[in-house]
């Protein structure tokens, strides 16, 4: 049983696996292993020999007789094949010509199985291939078949300027004996004929968080600010005296996203919220306040040092959606309010579409947070402050995609709005939700 993830995605030849695969795993921080280059080196090594591809017992013995060592290099998979590295003959138009045939002999295919399944043992990977959720590792709970259609497959291979025969490749691959092609039952079936790369990753990135993997490893994006001295004083003094005056706590806290462009989206209780929402994460995020506020001295002072970036207006000001979009353009995180400003009796209030005019241009992930008790502990319009319990309960992120956005205008704006505000109206204090 592999002890770490593996994310197994399968599929016939140009759906997109190879490119969908390493882009997935960068984004989680996974290795990635390209299962099909495996029985490509080994298919260029049996030719290099000079042997009969159509001979599976002369194949079979080669492959045992070959000296295959699998590694990691810049969390690739690599195969070196007695000391030679393959690499770059992969593609070529004889092994394109004669993977499917080597890769039909069950003995090399037994061989690299158990190469694969060690990656399996040390990492957590992305694996791409024909049978890895089904036959290499069927236990695995995240399981991917990505297609599209033949003639948008055989363009993409074109537009590579490869010739690459990839019906035949097919066909050969979906009717052998030892692993076919197949799509395993459990296997999320995607058709990427219309999608990005990026999308195609957006949709797995979803069903992933739903089937429950924690994606807060997330580490490969750029971004992801470190805090500075006084970012770090800022964020230890605010959790240190609202632990002792307001009993706070942060539930939770292991579903946050902490790197890549990420929207913390809380309802708005006080003047407390940003600060303590700054420390559910680990990274330094980035806070919207009014230019005004910067105009005293002091706080023109220390403010940008903390993060906060001046807008004409917070909520759905024009400057403020432009500053959301570039902070998240960066890679960076930041905290929106959807409810534009805070509440006057302490319920939670209805989803301005600001928020959602930024999921739709940058397609950003989104941690839905709810606060509890800053109402309680210093109402807005109040003088008093009273010491009352602040908790912060985390949900699951939000991954949007191509398709949530395929309309634009401000009533789909509203919707995705909307859909972040349920899933912070759905958090309790218990924790559940
Ligand atoms: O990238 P492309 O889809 O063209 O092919 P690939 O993933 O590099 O795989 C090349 C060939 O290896 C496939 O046509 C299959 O015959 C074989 N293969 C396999 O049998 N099982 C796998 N898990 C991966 C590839
Ligand atoms: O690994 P596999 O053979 O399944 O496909 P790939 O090598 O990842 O993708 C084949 C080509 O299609 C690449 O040039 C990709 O950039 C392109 N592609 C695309 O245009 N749109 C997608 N959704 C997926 C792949």
């Amino acid at each position: 049983m592999p002890t770490h993830h593996i994310i197994a995605i399968d599929g016939p030849a140009a759906s997109g696996k190879s490119s969908v695969a390493r882009a997935l795993a960068q984004r989680l921080g996974f290795s990635y292993v390209n299962s099909g280059a495996m029985y490509r080196a080994v298919t260029w090594h049996v030719l290099q020999r000079g042997l009969n591809v159509h001979e599976p017992a002369a194949v079979a013995t080669a492959t045992e007789q070959s000296r295959i060592v699998c590694d990691l290099v810049d969390n690739q998979s690599r195969m070196l094949i007695d000391d030679h590295d393959p690499t770059p003959h992969l593609r070529e138009d004889d092994v394109n010509r004669a993977v499917s045939l080597v890769s039909s002999v069950p003995r090399v295919r037994e061989i690299l199985v158990a190469h694969m399944r060690g990656y399996g043992k040390k990492e957590n990977v992305v694996m791409e291939g024909r049978d890895i959720g089904s036959v290499v590792f069927p236990e695995t709970p995240f399981k991917f078949y990505i297609d599209a259609s033949p003639e948008v497959r055989v363009r993409r291979r074109l537009a590579e300027g490869q010739r690459d025969e990839i019906a035949a490749r097919d066909r050969a691959d979906s009717s052998r004996v030892a692993s076919p092609l197949v799509i395993a039952p459990d296997a999320a079936v995607i058709d990427t004929s219309a999608l990005t790369i990026d999308g195609v990753v957006d949709q797995i990135m979803q069903r992933l968080v739903a089937k429950g993997l924690p994606v807060h490893s997330q580490t490969a994006t750029p971004g992801g600010q470190r805090m500075n001295p006084y970012y770090w004083l800022g964020y230890t003094l605010s959790r240190l005296l609202a632990q002792s005056f307001f009993r706070f706590r942060i539930m939770h806290r292991e579903r946050m996203i902490q790197s890549g462009p990420l929207i913390l989206a809380m309802n708005h209780q006080s003047f407390f919220d940003p600060p303590l929402a700054g420390n559910a994460s680990n990274r330094a995020i980035f806070f919207l306040a009014r230019k005004t506020l910067l105009d005293h001295w002091f706080w023109g002072w220390l403010l940008p040092k903390l993060n906060v970036i001046p807008v004409d207006q917070e909520g759905s000001d024009r400057s403020a959606l432009k500053a959301l979009i570039r902070i998240l353009r960066a890679g960076e995180a930041t905290l929106v309010f959807p409810e534009g400003a805070r509440t006057l009796d302490g319920n939670l209030q209805p989803a301005q579409p600001g928020l959602g005019l930024v999921i739709a241009k940058t397609l950003a992930p989104v941690v839905p947070m709810r606060i509890f008790g800053a109402h309680e502990a210093w109402a807005r319009g109040s003088k008093k402050i009273r010491l009352h319990p602040i908790t912060i309960v985390v949900g699951h992120p939000i991954f949007f995609t191509q398709a949530d956005i395929a309309e634009r205008g401000k009533d789909v704006y509203q919707r995705l709005s909307e859909r972040v505000m349920n899933e912070i109206a759905k958090l309790t204090i218990d924790g559940n939700g």
